[in-house]
């Protein structure tokens, strides 16, 4: 399985437009840029879904040779978006696929709602193109194109802002992708409100909930926002006290918000925009 990380950061991106926090004018000054949180995946480079559709989408998928255009004019190696969550910005980038031909989106129930209800999203984009939504069932596979073999679970219920109102359980999942060729597994949990060690056990890599380094550090950066947990992230500084003994080769932080002293600072166990795996 090929893995590339498109984006690496929570929403708004590092630096964010409207922010002069220390982790955006560290982030200027530096000039590091970390566009928002998303993966392309294959397991035989000629058919590719992406983990979430971030609003940064365009610029990334040119900037992915893998995912460029052909041979025929309107040839995408493009398939299908596998979303996590409802939130804009594992979402927004939908409406920059509108000029495929057609895709296939799975989400699960809960999140196929909002798109349809509170955001509109579902019926803006039908006037565009051909999409095939699917409904996923936690804990049953599903199999992609290319030969990769997806499972979700249900790991957190928290509502994106637009939706406060909408029914649901299963806002949040994880993904668990194996290649039954390889024996490869990647597991992706970008937005983790606890962490359950069987998650990432025998993963040879496990992209995790790396929002923010400590459970007040919006709070303090920005003199406003919320708590991390009351964001449904489980913070860095926790998880990482519990993953002492992780049973997974590699752990890497995504989906890192500007006030994150590691978005900048980066680390051993930091998600980087444009690294690519081969599991
Ligand atoms: C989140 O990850 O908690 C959301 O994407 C926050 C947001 O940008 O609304
Ligand atoms: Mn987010
Ligand atoms: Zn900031």
């Amino acid at each position: 399985m090929k893995v590339r990380l498109l984006g690496t950061a929570a929403g708004g991106g590092v630096p964010q437009w409207n922010c002069a926090c220390d982790g955006c004018a560290a982030a200027r000054r530096a000039g590091v840029a970390r566009s928002q949180d998303c993966v392309a995946i294959s397991g035989d480079q000629r058919s590719w879904y992406l983990l979430n559709a971030s609003p940064d989408l365009r610029a990334q998928i040119l900037s992915a040779p893998e995912l460029a255009p052909g041979p025929g004019r309107r040839d995408t190696p493009i398939r299908g978006v596998l979303l996590s969550t409802a939130e804009l910005d594992h979402a927004l980038g939908l409406l920059t696929l509108r000029e495929a031909e057609a895709l296939s989106v799975y989400a699960s129930a809960t999140v196929l709602a909002a798109l349809d209800g509170p955001l509109g999203l579902r019926r803006a984009l039908a006037a565009y193109t051909d999409v095939s939504w699917q409904a996923l069932a936690p804990g049953e596979d599903i199999h992609l194109n290319g030969g990769l073999r997806v499972c979700a679970t249900v790991v957190g219920a928290k509502r994106p802002r637009y939706a406060a109102d909408a029914d649901g359980g299963d806002w949040v999942v994880a993904y668990r992708i194996t290649d039954p060729r390889t024996g490869g597994v990647l597991v992706y949990a970008p937005c983790l409100p606890a962490f359950d060690p069987s998650l990432v056990e025998g993963a040879d890599c496990a992209l995790l909930d790396g929002t923010f380094l400590d459970e007040d550090e919006m709070v303090r950066a920005t003199g406003g926002g919320r708590s991390a947990t009351a964001m449904g992230h489980l913070p860095v500084s926790v998880s990482r006290r519990t993953l002492t003994r992780p049973g997974v080769r590699r752990l890497l932080y995504t989906h890192l918000n500007n006030t994150n002293p590691l978005a900048v600072g980066g680390g051993e166990d930091v998600a980087e925009d444009g690294l690519t795996l081969t599991l």
